[in-house]
């Protein structure tokens, strides 16, 4: 969001409002290495680099941690080249400006973390944590066992398998079939990906869990705050997995 300079310089606790115009008028302030004298000119202070007297302008946001339960229809990316919803306008109320953590297809549903704390998502998505996602698929046709023993061993994915997966029949049917499917990778496109490998189009896609965060009862197109208690569990059971992983090569 833009906000005239001299509001910025304000809000950030540097000095008055009026006293920031002195700054700018004075010549001592620069937008991206730039002096501006300008009054009038719109910032925004999270993209461009804002020094107010030899002070770099900073605000130390507060972190936030939603959980979205993100409907059909809503790319994951921050814009969209082709104007599709996005889904940070789906966070209503929310002033910060939140990320999503990985990615889900434009027609996937479900459960998607959107955070401030760069640092937090990095270590979730990190393959080496592991961290478990859980799918409820449904699929054209009725998928045979020895199909299901298949996706649960790992099947080659452009030239490299994936790892093994948990997957539970919920209902076999002739025209079509559900599946819940639990993998810890996040290859782009994996479970449509993995059900076309053992002949299966994915007809509809849910993520009903990220972690041991599940979606209860948050009804489409709605968010919540997570708790610290989410936080510790969902960082704890990466954590956890790196350390079980490491005492695994030991024993080896
Ligand atoms: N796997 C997919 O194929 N799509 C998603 O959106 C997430 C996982």
């Amino acid at each position: 969001m833009k906000e005239r300079l001299q509001k910025i310089i304000a809000r950030a606790g540097i000095c008055s409002r009026r006293a920031a115009e002195t700054l700018i008028r004075d010549g001592k302030v620069s937008v991206d290495g730039e002096v501006v004298t300008e009054m009038g000119m719109k910032v925004d202070h999270r993209i461009q680099k804002v020094i107010a007297d030899r002070i770099h302008v900073r605000f130390t946001e507060k972190k936030v941690y939603v959980l979205l339960n993100k409907p059909e229809g809503y790319v994951t990316t921050m814009n969209d080249p082709q104007g599709r919803p996005i889904v940070t306008s789906l966070l209503k109320g929310i002033k910060e400006r939140v990320y999503p953590v990985g990615r889900l297809d434009f027609e996937t549903k479900g459960a998607l973390i959107l955070t401030n704390d760069g640092e937090l998502a990095q270590r979730i998505q990190h393959p080496s944590f592991e961290v478990k996602k859980t799918y409820v698929v449904r699929v054209q046709g009725a998928p045979t066992n020895d199909a299901i023993q298949l996706l649960e061993a790992g099947v080659e994915l452009e030239g490299k398998m994936t790892a093994p997966a948990q997957v539970k029949v919920y209902r076999r049917g002739k025209k079509d079939s559900v599946l819940e499917i639990t993998i810890h990778e996040g290859r782009k496109h994996q479970v449509r990906k993995m059900c076309q490998a053992i002949g299966h189009h994915c007809v509809e896609l849910t993520r009903t869990a990220y972690g041991n965060l599940n979606l209860g009862s948050l009804p489409s197109g709605k968010f919540r705050y997570l708790s610290t208690s989410d936080l510790t569990r969902i960082t704890k059971t990466a954590k956890k997995m790196r350390v079980s992983k490491r005492v695994n090569k030991r024993r080896k």
